[in-house]
């Protein structure tokens, strides 16, 4: 099979440019996280692959099945292109079975009812819902809801299945759950998936790729680890993580690395800035990645511990200086007081 390919994509709704020219391409037996803020085109995106949404320019299709291409005047209807849709709220129909929501769509298709029934057997067992296929809707979990919700979409055997926030319903530990399972089921499956999200834990869990949009355009795609251990502008380093800010002026930047002036003290990092010297930029760092000291040093900013936070496998330390919050994590809690925090070159960018 060949891959899901989106070309140069642009939509408009009403007045509002949504989508100003966006790729992304799905190999099969790929699961591609579509990440970003709120409000920037995720769900629309996602619509407009399967059908659900008109762009105005671009191209969309699997090999040399063409779903979209704006210049050749191709516009497939939804039932045509054959994607798997999984919504946010799972939109079952709340007066038909297990059995009857994951089979409905092939009765619409005419199947016959022997396929319906071998098809929707097997679409239960692989997501382990094959003993509640007598059951309704409302005598679900949420949880086993959702799993519906997908099976219903599986049971086409699509060539990529679309999940918009599937697991954002579910309370944060069964999101957990359901994300370790749905990552399992998408490989075992050899399935390939576009997964919207706009939590960057859950992306990086699920995905072989992440593809980070920021109002419409793509901000960075690769790898998790790439988007996480890489970033390549100052929006993917703040949305990847979670991070420190330290706002200062830029010494000097050379090559690899840049060095920032924070209270007087010179900060160097890893370069990622084409501001001239004197300029305001800013530094940003993981909480993980810095740590503390009780002496001066190297990148070390002094600065004042406020009460240290129990978070059960590690504890949380606020540093505060004038108006700059510092977060880092620890084994142990440590006295308020003064201490030195350090952020370790190779983990400080500057932008
Ligand atoms: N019918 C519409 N007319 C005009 N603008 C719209 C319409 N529907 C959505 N938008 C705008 O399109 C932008 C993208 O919306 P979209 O739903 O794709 O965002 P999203 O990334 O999925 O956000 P979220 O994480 O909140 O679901 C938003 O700014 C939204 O206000
Ligand atoms: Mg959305």
């Amino acid at each position: 099979m060949a891959d899901l390919i989106v070309k140069d994509l642009k939509l408009r709704l009403g007045d509002n440019e949504i989508l100003k020219g966006v790729s992304v391409s799905v190999t099969p037996g790929q699961v591609v996280a579509l990440l970003g803020p709120s409000g920037s085109g995720k769900t629309t995106l996602l619509r407009a692959v399967a059908g659900l949404e008109q762009p105005y320019a671009g191209t969309i299709g699997i090999g040399s099945n063409v779903f979209y291409d704006a210049d050749r005047k191709i516009d497939l209807p939804a039932e045509k292109r054959g994607l798997g849709l999984v919504f946010q709220s799972y939109a079952l129909w709340p007066h038909r079975t297990v059995f009857d929501n994951v089979g409905y769509g092939l009765k619409l298709r005419n199947k016959p009812a022997a396929e319906i029934k071998t098809r929707v057997e097997k679409t239960l067992a692989q997501i382990g819902l094959g003993h509640l296929a007598e059951r309704f809707p409302h005598q679900l979990s949420g949880g086993q809801q959702q799993r519906v919700a997908i099976a219903r979409a599986l049971v086409y055997e699509p060539p990529v299945i679309l999940l918009d926030e599937p697991l954002s319903n579910l309370d944060a530990k069964l999101r957990e759950e359901a994300r370790a399972w749905l990552r399992t089921l998408i490989v075992t499956l050899g399935l390939s998936a576009i997964h919207v999200t706009h939590d960057q834990v859950e992306a990086m869990a699920i995905a072989d790729k992440i593809v980070l949009l920021n109002a419409g355009t793509i901000a960075q795609e690769g790898p998790p680890t790439a988007l996480y251990n890489d970033p390549q502008s100052q929006f993917t380093a703040e949305f990847m993580g979670s991070n420190n800010r330290l706002d200062g002026t830029l010494v000097d930047a050379n090559g690899a690395h840049a060095t920032l002036e924070v209270f007087g003290e010179r900060i160097t990092g890893l370069n990622r800035t084409k501001a001239a010297p004197g300029s305001k930029v800013v530094g940003i760092s993981r909480l993980e990645r810095v740590h503390c000291s009780s002496n001066p040093g190297p990148n070390r900013l002094k600065m004042e511990l406020k009460a240290p936070m129990y978070l059960g496998e590690r504890w949380e330390l606020v540093f505060t200086r004038e108006n700059l919050t510092v977060r880092a994590y620890a084994n142990a809690p440590l006295e308020p007081g003064e201490h030195y925090v350090e952020f370790p070159q190779d983990a400080l960018w500057v932008f």
